[in-house]
């Protein structure tokens, strides 16, 4: 088989790094995206002497950074088989993205809404192709008409789940539109992995809380890492699309529906600039 290209954003740390090290190999041409340009070439370090890797700064939170990354990407890289929007953060205090936006928000849904759009007649080219979202169960509570939180309280908690609810509509509204391109669009969940950066600037109290937690449903990134890089590559999935998984399992999505998808698919559009 000839070599295939792999473009991985939030690899510098966490469950991003974890699965960085699990896709490295022969025929994988590994391109790692996020901010630290130093952790980037210190995960490529690590990892060449396994296969191809090498790392491109992205600030997803920037729809500059964004567009920029984008086109520097498609004229150095004639390929792009597997996408993987992995990076996300979280933010304790209320923050503007550069764009104006709630940061967590901008990051974790808009930048790879954008992101995805911009590559994806690529990935169409180079068909059988694949997208993989990095969500969580951690979601719930997402309010389209308040992103800003401007009716509600904006709390760390509140602003992260909402924004992995948008993760798994927008790969819902995706896979639909993908349908017949043999490109496909899926999400997965990588459990609860406290060793990861994600927590770093959390309250004591709830590092406590996620500590006891962790007890009994903790993860390490490795096996948070794990059904991302099967999605990635596991040949019986290559016709599979629009589905949620965990452990590598299958699991119900309760944020499914059409009006909704779309909903969260023309509000990215309209915060990115995109036409439907
Ligand atoms: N840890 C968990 O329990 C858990 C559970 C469910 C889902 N997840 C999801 O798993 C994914 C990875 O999280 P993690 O736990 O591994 O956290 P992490 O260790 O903090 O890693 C986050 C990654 O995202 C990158 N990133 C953050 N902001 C970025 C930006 N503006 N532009 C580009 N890259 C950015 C970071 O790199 P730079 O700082 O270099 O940019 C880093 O590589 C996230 O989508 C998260 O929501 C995590």
């Amino acid at each position: 088989m000839s070599s295939r290209t792999f473009l991985l954003t939030g690899a510098t740390s966490g469950i991003g790094r974890a699965m960085a090290a699990q896709l490295v190999g022969p025929q994988v041409r590994l391109v790692l995206a996020s901010r630290s340009r130093s952790e980037g070439e210190a995960v490529v370090k690590s990892l060449e002497s396994k296969g191809e890797v090498l790392f491109r700064p992205l600030d997803l939170s920037s729809q500059r950074d964004v567009r920029g990354f984008a086109e520097r990407f498609l004229a150095e890289e004639p390929r792009l088989d597997v996408l993987i929007n992995n990076a996300g953060c979280q933010s304790q205090k209320p923050a503007r993205s550069v764009d104006g936006l709630e940061l967590v928000f901008a990051t974790n849904v808009v930048g790879p809404f954008l992101l995805t759009r911009l590559l994806l007649e690529r990935l169409k080219a180079c068909a059988p192709a694949r997208i993989v979202n990095t969500a969580s169960t951690f979601a719930k509570g997402l309010d389209l008409e308040d992103l800003d939180f401007a009716r509600r309280a904006y709390s760390d908690t509140a602003a992260y789940q909402a924004s992995k609810q948008a993760d798994r509509l927008f790969t819902w509204a995706l896979a639909r539109r993908l349908e017949g391109t043999r490109v496909t669009a899926n999400a997965f969940s990588p459990g609860l992995v406290t060793s990861t950066g994600l927590y770093r600037d959390a309250p004591r109290s709830t590092l406590r809380i996620l500590k006891v937690v962790s007890l009994f449903a903790g993860r390490t990134a490795e096996q948070g890492a794990d059904t991302g890089a099967w999605l990635a590559t596991a040949p019986e999935l290559e016709a599979v699309s629009g589905r949620f998984y965990e452990k590598r399992k299958e699991r119900p999505c309760e944020f499914r529906g059409r009006d909704a998808e779309e909903a969260l698919w023309a509000t990215c559009c309209r915060l990115s600039g995109l036409p439907e």
